[in-house]
């Protein structure tokens, strides 16, 4: 009786297998496209960037570009490390060797920052630019500056609090040891520390700075505060605050994002599972926010009171789809690359992909550096092209 029905049905399931077969041949071939176009639009963008710095004689760095004026930045400020990176992602993807000497030179310009012992940022500059240099290079030279900064970065930990500072003590704001939900995206620097060195004081301190925060900087329902002041002797929580979220109690947008990739990174890193549930509650919280857009990208603060007459946030969303990308291959509670996807497809639309040329050579328009400050407020700022362009490569690893 079975094998009459099996063999009635067999036609049904050949159809719908090369009908599945057929579907799947689509889908592949239009995220063959998609990474083949967002590629050449990133490599004409970053081409005529790289031509305009070549032509100023100068190794400068670009950080945004605002009412048509070019906003370049030293190496001690927190984003010299993105156009750096952005660089190494665009020799990635297209695989064209031109990419690897600008790469080099701008990477290299950031020779300095693995001293820096006067903020926790130092994990964003170096992994981003000589992390990312080391990774496609295997250059030796590159080794040594990421332990040096680690080394820098942990002369922050306070034992006694078992966090990293992230900013300076500020009297008048009554921070005595200020941590922020970024700071987790600076472990990364410290667990590839341990590895090239076999020193699991690093690791150690990594763990215990994801522990904390874990426990201080989130809310019942799984959303952030920007800023956790410590006592750094005894580790007592101080105060719970933002600075450049809406209020105290929102939940600003990239803050919500570096939680989320920092957590996905550290359950890479140790296989602890505590970590992976952290990052699936998380976006759990955006999933499930009212204001959460529908086509993926965050207004720059969850709570802000004018939604929707305000900005959105295209860091928060590049952020926010490369952490995705990466939790879709350890967990499958959600369709986490079927969300990853839905985001980079707004990204690279006309809504916030700039036109070739325009927008000072920045890939991504309409994000929002810190709104109380209106500081960089609507603009492109390097670390949404950053986040784009690996989560863009995470995609494409993905797709194979
Ligand atoms: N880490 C600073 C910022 O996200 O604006």
């Amino acid at each position: 009786m079975k094998r009459l029905i099996l063999l009635l049905c067999l036609p049904f399931i050949l159809v719908s297998f090369s009908f599945c077969k057929g579907k799947n041949k689509k889908s592949e071939s239009a995220n063959a496209d998609y990474i083949a176009e967002n590629t050449d639009f990133a490599a004409k963008q970053y081409g005529l960037m790289t031509k305009m710095i070549e032509d100023s004689g100068k190794i400068l760095n670009p950080k945004s570009f605002i009412n048509g004026k070019y906003k370049f930045i030293p190496p001690t400020e927190w984003t010299s490390g993105f156009f750096p990176g952005s660089l190494w992602y665009v020799y990635e993807l297209t695989g064209d060797e031109k990419w690897k000497m600008p790469a080099e030179k701008h990477t290299e310009a950031l020779d300095t920052v693995q001293y820096l012992t006067n903020t926790h940022d130092v994990g964003f500059m170096i992994n981003c630019s000589y992390g990312n240099g080391l990774r496609l290079t295997g250059n030796k030279a590159y080794e040594k500056v990421i332990v040096q900064a680690a080394k820098s970065l942990i002369t922050r930990y306070k034992p006694g609090a078992g966090i990293i500072q992230s900013w300076n003590a500020n009297p008048k704001k009554d921070w005595k040891c200020p941590v922020i939900i970024d700071n987790m995206m600076n472990l990364e620097l410290l667990f590839k520390a341990t590895k090239l060195t076999g020193d699991s004081t690093f690791y150690r301190i990594a763990v215990s700075h994801a522990d904390q925060t874990m426990k201080n900087h989130y809310r019942p329902d799984y959303s952030t505060w920007h800023v956790v002041d410590y006592d750094p002797v005894d580790g007592t929580v101080r105060h719970k605050n933002t600075h450049q979220g809406y209020s105290d109690e929102s939940a600003w947008s990239r803050g919500q994002s570096w939680g989320i990739y920092g957590f996905v990174m550290c359950y890479r890193e140790t296989s602890d599972p505590k970590y992976l549930h952290q990052a699936e509650k998380a976006l759990e919280f955006v999933a499930g926010h009212p204001h959460y857009p529908e086509d993926g990208v965050p207004y720059w603060d969850y709570d802000a009171p004018d939604i929707p007459n305000t900005y959105r946030d295209a860091s928060a969303a590049a952020i926010l789809a490369s952490a995705l990308y990466e939790i879709s291959t350890y967990s499958t509670k959600k369709d986490y690359k079927g969300w990853a996807d839905h985001i980079m497809n707004t990204l690279a639309s006309p809504a916030y992909r700039a036109k070739v040329g325009e927008n000072g050579y920045f890939l991504l328009m309409h994000s929002v550096g810190s709104l109380p400050h209106n500081s960089e407020v609507d603009v492109p700022l390097n670390y949404a092209d950053y986040y784009f362009l690996e989560a863009l490569k995470r995609k494409k690893e993905l797709e194979k």
